[in-house]
């Protein structure tokens, strides 16, 4: 089966053709992230509108990548929440107006949960331990986004079970407003994780940072990142006050001590992920852990995931996709149509921004 997948919940404007839920075609993705950039953050009216005028393109270089055309496609899917709902509105029309046009059905997806499927898709470069093992079920699946961080029990590949979530603040939303605090602007996770790789936050800086690993420990499979978000901004503070009546007052601002801060605000969050989802592991006693979405693009969580599970010499096999298929993508909403989707005709076809993703 051929699914054309359309994914527009945030600011990427997002196409791919995918065979049978594994066999990428096309994996097509514009982003207005730059646009952003001079406003600190995503402006919501500003994405939909860059959408409305790269969907087309997008769509049509998906179609041509793949070296196919809509008569050959048999099916369409298309993100209908959650996200923005400016974002999700250029998405679900235009997906309606190709059904509309072509008489294809459309399977509506929940973006969060298609985050998953880009762990079942051969796209030869994902982090797959022991090499090349399938996922094997049960597994515990990780979620973590911008807005997300749930844990879900897989009984098969279309048995899903949520089994926790953050309180507040998302993993990916503490990178992020750790980043903006820290001075790196919307540079989010990926600048993070690029100031903490120069830094061990070890004496050799004479600065030790140590912020709370919120939630580790107790038994529930929830997460909480507000506090930490918090923790962050109080250290931070304070080490600027600190240092505002000595001639430190420029090595405060340095990249060596935002190095150390960003170092242990990755630390933190990663803990407190790999804990959690190991903790969820040996509950359902799972066979596999499956990491996705915008934070599983992370190194150290990747790797913290792979060296806790050699420590404990555990048999549990570990898989991540590759990073382009963990930020937002079209290849995980077709494979997640393919796999778990039903279709339904144009007509009731709507936006759910808050859709929830409890299930
Ligand atoms: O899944 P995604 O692309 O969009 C949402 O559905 O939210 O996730 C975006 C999130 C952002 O918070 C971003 O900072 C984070 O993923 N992210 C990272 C990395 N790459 C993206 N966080 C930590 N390390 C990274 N390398
Ligand atoms: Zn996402």
């Amino acid at each position: 089966m051929r699914i054309l997948a359309i994914e527009t919940s945030c600011d990427e404007t997002a196409a791919a053709v995918v065979e049978d839920g594994v066999k990428i075609l096309s994996n097509i993705i514009a982003s207005s992230a730059a646009m952003h950039e001079k406003y600190g953050g995503i402006v919501p009216e500003v994405a939909a509108r860059k959408q409305l005028e790269s969907i087309q393109p997008v769509i049509h270089e998906a179609l041509d990548q793949a070296k196919t055309h809509y008569q050959y496609i048999d099916v369409l899917a298309v993100t209908v929440g959650p996200g923005l709902i400016g974002s999700l509105l250029v998405g679900v029309e235009t997906a309606k107006t190709i059904a509309f046009v072509t008489g294809k059905p459309i399977i509506p997806v929940n973006h969060v949960l298609a985050h998953m499927y880009a762990n079942f898709v051969n796209s030869g470069s994902g982090l797959r331990k022991p090499q090349g093992q399938t996922p094997q079920f049960p597994a515990i699946s990780l979620v973590v986004s911008g807005g997300h961080t749930e844990l879900y029990l897989m009984r098969s590949i279309k048995d899903l079970t949520w089994l926790g979530g953050t309180l507040d603040d998302a993993a990916g939303e503490c990178f992020d407003k750790s980043a903006r605090l820290l001075g790196f602007g919307s540079g989010g996770g990926p600048a993070i994780a690029a100031a903490a790789a120069k830094s061990t936050n070890d004496k050799s800086t004479n600065l030790q940072i140590k912020l709370p690993r919120p939630m580790m420990d107790d038994n529930s499979l929830n997460f909480s990142f507000s506090g930490l978000k918090t923790a962050v901004m109080r250290e931070w503070k304070k080490h600027q006050t600190s240092n505002s009546h000595t001639s430190d007052v420029k090595d405060s601002h340095t990249s060596e001590v935002k190095s150390v801060f960003a170092y242990e605000v990755q630390e933190a969050i990663t803990d407190v992920l790999v804990e959690k989802t190991l903790h969820a592991a040996k509950q359902y006693r799972v066979k596999s852990i499956l990491l996705s979405g915008g934070v599983a693009a992370n190194t150290k969580l990747r790797e913290k995931f792979l060296s806790k599970l050699e420590a404990l010499n555990s048999k549990l096999s570990f898989h991540a996709p590759p990073v382009a298929l963990c930020t937002d993508n079209a290849v995980s909403i077709a494979s997640y149509a393919y796999f778990r989707g039903k279709a339904e005709g144009w007509h009731g076809l709507t936006a759910f921004p808050d859709l929830s993703v409890e299930i």
